[in-house]
């Protein structure tokens, strides 16, 4: 079962508690919380306090807090996210000095451990940590922002990471980020994504966030 990780960034801050809450009870599985630190990436966003905020929910509902830190040394940062609640806590390999460590502290921790990397950072990168990571996210857009266009090369990027995977009997999620749509949610399905991420897709537009969710459900089944 292909799993629904609407990212809050789309959400209406005002009402952040009941806009997620209305995404999961149209079924999407997981809350995708994009942290951005104005260095990595160009924009600011969230820190630790809306993941604790959103954490009463996520007890309630069993929808897992999936923390995607676009941050200049997670490191310092882990324990407070993991605190607050994170259930996944994804770096990117561009920000990790060392990257082993990282992931071996996001676990000691009690989370678990993920890595993506940004659309032109070769999966190449990753081929030493595979083995340890709990999940693998591939960036289908350049990370900083919500709403931009997917990136095409994006699907032969998930496929050879699908085979990768598999390769080393690895049970790690394959997760998705940016630009996915009910127009294009099958291909990244297809190519071996097992966790969609969707902002604009699930809370913009012009439709209820219930049919946003059917409508991605429709379209990968
Ligand atoms: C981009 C973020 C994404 C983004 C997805 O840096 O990591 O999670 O919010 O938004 P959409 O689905 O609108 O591309
Ligand atoms: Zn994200």
């Amino acid at each position: 079962m292909v799993k629904l990780a609407p990212s809050i960034l789309a959400s209406n801050f005002a009402r952040l508690e009941s806009h997620v809450r209305e995404a999961i009870t149209a079924g999407a599985d997981w809350i995708h919380i994009d942290v951005m630190d104005g260095h990595f990436v160009p924009n600011i966003t969230i820190g630790p306090l809306i993941v604790e905020a959103l954490r009463p929910l996520s007890k309630e509902t069993g929808a897992l807090l999936d923390v995607h830190l676009m941050i200049e040394e997670p490191d310092r940062y882990l324990e407070d996210f993991v605190q607050a609640g994170a259930d996944i806590v994804t770096v990117h390999v561009e920000t990790c000095h060392h990257l082993h460590r990282t992931i071996q502290r996001i676990k000691e921790l009690g989370a678990k451990a993920g890595v993506t990397l940004n659309p032109s950072t070769s999966l190449t990168t990753l081929e030493q940590i595979l083995p340890d990571v709990d999940l693998v996210l591939i960036m289908s857009v350049n990370p900083g922002f919500g709403g931009q266009k997917y990136i095409p090369s994006s699907t032969v990027k998930i496929r050879r990471l699908r085979r990768m995977l598999d390769s080393i009997e690895s049970k790690a999620w394959l997760e998705v980020d940016g630009g996915v749509h009910a127009g294009n949610a099958a291909e990244v399905v297809q190519a071996g994504a097992d966790v969609l991420v969707a902002g604009s897709a699930v809370f913009g537009g012009k439709n209820s966030v219930a049919e946003n969710v059917s409508a991605l459900r429709k379209a990968i089944h």
